[in-house]
């Protein structure tokens, strides 16, 4: 049996939820899976849903997986579970905490469904992504991070927002880690292949990077109490159903780089085609001397975050080898 069966959701809060609620309404796939520390919420969760799937003529059945073992034959996992940051929580307390969550999940996906693909979702993104590729052992191609599809939605919206035209055609492009470091690209970023740069003036470009780089934070900002859903479980879905479909689309996604952009060892957004292998081909995209700056300034604050679980001991295969930061 090919992949695209089921998909299994570890985090049943309003990303994963609402991820599920995408998939269901698409009849993406045959079976979502919600798992989460409160298994009554997510039963109701998934009653409610797999009856908005009839209404939308849609069969997905949206169950709950009460044990780990309930998770077995998943093809696809979503794993959003992790906490947002409290008052007084340092960044390092959320990395530690969210990294020992992203762990105990990981190594229930290993046990139960070892020939998964994994798309990671909770925060810090790419570190998170890398604490599961490292802590399961999968192979590179099965394990990525959303996070670059959101930000380029971001940015495409903060160009629509200003030209109002060319709906659709939009093709906004963002580089680097899902955090304040990310790298919009203005200059690969097109109106139906019009260049942005010739749209909008430079004034224009500089606030919509501006926007882009803070979207999140300005979405928390006005909820007070939590983080954006709605896109990201878009830009989530998104991802799965190229997996499911094996479209081999180019979309930017949290991978390992292993040399790529000259650097190594280390999760950051690039483009890659995304299929039922799942990381089937990454991008080496030409940057100037500024993006290359840019984007090895993203790489190296998820690197430095990494080096702080290795110097506090957390992975299971002990890696002396920490990487210093590279030059920018
Ligand atoms: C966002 O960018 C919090 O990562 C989440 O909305």
């Amino acid at each position: 049996m090919g992949r695209g069966k089921k998909v299994t959701i570890v985090g049943a809060g309003n990303v994963g939820a609402t991820v599920a609620y995408s998939l269901a309404m698409h009849g993406s796939c045959h079976e979502v899976m919600l798992r989460d520390r409160n298994p009554e919420i997510a039963k109701g969760k998934a009653l409610d849903m797999s009856q908005a799937a009839n209404a939308a003529r849609q069969h997905t059945l949206v169950s709950v997986a009460e044990t780990a073992s309930d998770m077995a034959g998943t093809d696809i996992f979503v794993v959003t579970a992790g906490f947002p940051r409290k008052p007084g929580m340092s960044r390092d307390d959320l990395l530690m905490i969210n990294a020992e969550i992203t762990k105990e999940v990981v190594t229930d996906i290993k046990e139960h469904a070892p020939d998964s693909i994994i798309i990671m979702v909770s925060n810090p993104l790419d570190v998170m992504t890398y604490v599961a590729l490292k802590e399961s052992g999968f192979p590179k191609e099965r394990v990525m991070g959303m996070a670059g599809i959101l930000d380029s939605a971001r940015m495409a919206h903060f160009i629509y927002e200003k030209i109002r035209y060319g709906a659709g055609q939009i093709r906004a492009s963002v580089m680097g880690g899902h955090g304040d470091d990310m790298v919009p690209l203005p200059k690969f970023s097109t109106v139906a292949g019009v260049p942005l740069t010739d749209i909008l003036s430079e004034e224009e470009i500089i606030d919509v990077v501006e926007r882009t780089k803070h979207g999140g934070a300005e979405i928390v900002g006005y909820l007070k109490t939590g983080s954006a859903y709605y896109a990201p479980a878009k830009s989530t879905a998104l991802m799965v159903e190229a997996i499911l479909k094996d479209t081999k689309q180019i979309h930017p996604c949290a991978v390992y780089l292993d040399g790529h952009y000259g650097h190594r060892d280390v999760v950051s957004g690039v483009p890659i085609a995304l299929g039922a292998e799942g990381v089937e081909k990454v991008f080496e995209v030409t940057l100037n001397e500024g993006q290359k700056r840019k984007f090895a300034k993203s790489v190296n604050s998820v690197r430095s975050m990494i080096n702080v679980l290795k110097k506090n001991n957390f992975f299971t295969k002990p890696d002396d080898n920490i990487i210093t930061e590279t030059e920018e």
